[in-house]
């Protein structure tokens, strides 16, 4: 046993030591995080762990981001506003939210909005990896069936087109007390954020998936711009997640 734990620790380690090198040569600001904290209350939630199970081989979420979304799905359910993620891909993060909703008996929906023909309005001088097409692998109908028939979740609507310029009309009339924005590129995500911002309800959190991780500058940089703002209280969670909350 303490072979096997020493090789996993071993393996572990060379990984960090890859991302670090590769984190350094895009900034002087990154290095390998390793917070000393040891509360874990994901190792008691079976359904967290079957699910994030079940989904992670189509999933670019970490772990942690995948319980955060969970949790906040949970706080979600009893506040003003539905839900909105844009940036689907395959449908982790939307089902992460959907089944603890789901399961929580909530009447809230999850308005689900991808091109699904990949990242958008990117290669600005604001990103600096993404150039627009990446992620295109996937389609409309593989999330539709991948959420309704494998997940069994009837609160998910997928919408499919640049958000929110070819969908955003059709929810403009909602609130929303929960955000998951995971687009990689700056452009995309101010839009986003513009359109949502008066849609927040007072409360509400936006969560950004890209924010502390080296080929998203752009959004790390978009997050930090809400820093100064009276309206606002910006957190920057160690497992990568950016998060605004709108206090005003
Ligand atoms: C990194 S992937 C999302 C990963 C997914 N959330 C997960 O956890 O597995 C980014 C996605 O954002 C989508 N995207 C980027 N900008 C968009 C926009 N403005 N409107 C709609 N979809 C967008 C891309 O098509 C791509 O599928």
């Amino acid at each position: 046993m303490k072979t096997i734990n020493f090789l996993i620790f071993a393996f572990t380690r060379v990984q960090h030591i890859f991302y670090l090198f590769i984190a350094k040569l895009i900034g002087k600001e990154y290095q390998f995080i390793t917070p000393a904290a040891t509360y874990a209350p994901w190792v008691l939630d079976k359904d967290f762990l079957a699910t994030y199970t079940k989904v992670k081989k189509n999933s670019l979420l970490n772990f942690y981001q995948a319980w955060e979304l969970w949790t906040l799905a949970a706080n979600a359910a009893s506040k003003e506003g539905n839900i909105l993620e844009v940036g689907v891909w395959r449908g982790s993060s939307s089902i992460m939210m959907g089944t603890k909703l789901q399961q929580l008996k909530s009447t809230k929906t999850i308005f689900a909005c991808d091109t699904f023909e990949g990242v958008v309005k990117a290669g600005t001088s604001e990103d600096n990896y993404y150039k627009g097409g990446e992620h295109s692998d996937t389609s409309l109908q593989f999330v539709k069936d991948h959420v309704e028939q494998t997940f069994g979740l009837r609160n998910v609507q997928l919408l499919q087109g640049i958000f929110p310029d070819a969908t955003g009309h059709l929810i403009e009339n909602e609130k929303f007390c929960l955000c998951h924005i995971d687009v990689d590129a700056y452009i995309s995500a101010k839009d986003i954020l513009t359109w949502l911002w008066p849609r927040m309800v007072i409360g509400g959190v936006i969560v950004f998936n890209d924010y502390g991780f080296p080929l998203t500058k752009g959004i790390t940089l978009l997050v930090n711009e809400y820093l100064q703002r009276e309206d606002a209280v910006r957190i920057h969670n160690l497992n990568g997640h950016g998060i605004i909350v709108k206090i005003k």
